[in-house]
């Protein structure tokens, strides 16, 4: 009798494991988090899958912002062989669903309560026809002014807060031997630098007629001009090793004291921890020069395709359960630079920057003063942002190109349909 019992709790044993196999699927996830800190929060993402039983199959392809990244999914898709997540961000979610390639999480969404805890600004960009098509991980500022006190206080300089005195600030730290600005010549940080002069320079409503309605008046108007002028001056105060630099190149500048600032969003905190420096001590965060009443949101989001095989979808839509979950989001946000993207999180394990972000972005929020980042695919269709941000970069690299001539090609940029 014992024996017989022992046998069918052995067969129930084994039936529930060939169950759980059957059930484990895997995951081939595409994203560009190759960097120090952003390696890391990648692992976090894996390690969370993994421990549901899924297997992770890493889709890593290098370069910041992600533009290459892009290029491979494109392909990828197009010969019917896409992975089963891709981070992709804004307006982009909405033209691939379009393409009609995405799956949805509804039902992961309802389980987990998404319309509850995912502020409306954000869980807009994640629906298609009202339907949730993607999982957002975090909230990204870009605003971002990034310094190491050392070199300030070696060069007798202060923390900018306008545009004037970052510029007073910059000639300090030349005049002490230190490269001013930290930069990576490539388009998306020209970009990046670009969106933070237009908000601190022209304000949120310039910002949000020029960078997000591609008011034609507005781009082409006097404010843009300005806007264009202070930007190329920054130009003055970057090394000659800028151009093609990694922008967590241009960060680890900072880190060891041999530039002064850079303008990045906080994905450049996660260089900072990750390097093991504590903000401000080693390195100070604040909002760009002019823009401390507002707030350029990036939010990273992994979108689902369409598969075939059921123990892979099964994976999937456990992927998304788990990135919405309070213990995903507060590991992997500490270790990105980022804040949670769910609300009500405990901020009590994050610093004092993603402290100051958490509170900002609510502010801002309630106040309008929150815009997307033209930057990071957050504002305007793809081919506009692409094709801005070509203008953008040949303007900082030509010398001939007048702010004029800039406005005309920026204007007609944001026509790229
Ligand atoms: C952004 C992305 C961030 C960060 C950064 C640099 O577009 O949202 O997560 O990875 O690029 O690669």
């Amino acid at each position: 009798m014992n024996k017989l019992k022992q046998l069918s709790q052995a067969t129930a044993l084994c039936a529930l494991m060939a169950a759980g196999a059957a059930r484990a699927g895997e995951v081939e996830v595409l994203h560009w988090w190759t960097s120090g800190g952003e390696a890391k929060a990648a692992t976090a993402l894996k390690a969370t899958l993994q421990k549901q039983g899924h297997t992770w199959k890493d889709f890593a392809v290098a370069g910041g912002g992600g533009d290459s990244a892009m290029t491979v999914l494109k392909s990828r898709v197009v010969s019917g062989n896409a992975p089963a997540a891709a981070q992709i961000k804004g307006p982009s979610l909405q033209e691939w669903a379009r393409e009609g390639v995405l799956t949805n999480v509804d039902a992961v969404a309802a389980a987990g309560k998404w319309d509850e805890v995912i502020p409306p600004v954000v869980a807009n960009i994640m629906k298609y026809q009202g339907h949730y098509i993607a999982a957002p991980v975090n909230v990204h500022r870009v605003n971002w002014l990034w310094a190491n006190p050392e070199a300030l206080k070696k060069a007798g300089a202060k923390l900018p807060t306008t545009w004037d005195e970052f510029f007073v600030t910059a000639e300090a730290l030349k005049k002490a031997g230190i490269v001013p600005v930290a930069h990576g010549g490539q388009n998306w940080q020209d970009f990046t630098v670009f969106e933070s002069v237009a908000l601190g320079v022209g304000g949120v409503d310039f910002y949000k007629k020029a960078l997000v309605q591609l008011d034609p008046a507005t781009l082409t108007g006097p404010q843009m001009e300005k806007v264009l002028a202070t930007f190329k001056r920054i130009k003055d105060y970057t090394d000659k090793n800028a151009p093609g630099r990694d922008w967590n190149l241009a960060t680890a500048m900072v880190i060891k004291g041999e530039a002064g600032m850079q303008l990045m969003g906080d994905w450049a905190k996660g260089e900072f921890i990750a390097a093991g420096k504590a903000p401000g001590k080693d390195f100070i965060c604040a909002a760009a020069p002019g823009t401390q009443k507002a707030f350029t949101f990036n939010i990273d989001s992994f979108a689902l395709f369409q598969l075939k095989n059921a123990a892979n979808q099964k994976a999937q839509q456990d992927l998304a359960t788990a990135i919405m979950s309070p213990e995903f989001q507060e590991l992997f946000n500490l270790n990105k630079g980022s804040i949670p993207v769910r609300t009500g999180m405990k901020m009590d394990k994050f610093d004092d920057c993603a402290k100051q972000s958490a509170a900002d972005f609510a502010a801002d929020a309630k106040a309008g003063t929150l815009v997307p980042s033209i930057a990071h695919g957050m504002a305007v269709p793809a081919a506009a942002e692409g094709a801005m941000k070509d203008v953008v970069s040949q303007f900082w690299n030509s010398d001939k190109m007048t702010a004029k001539d800039a406005q005309a090609k920026l204007a007609s940029a944001a026509r790229t349909k």
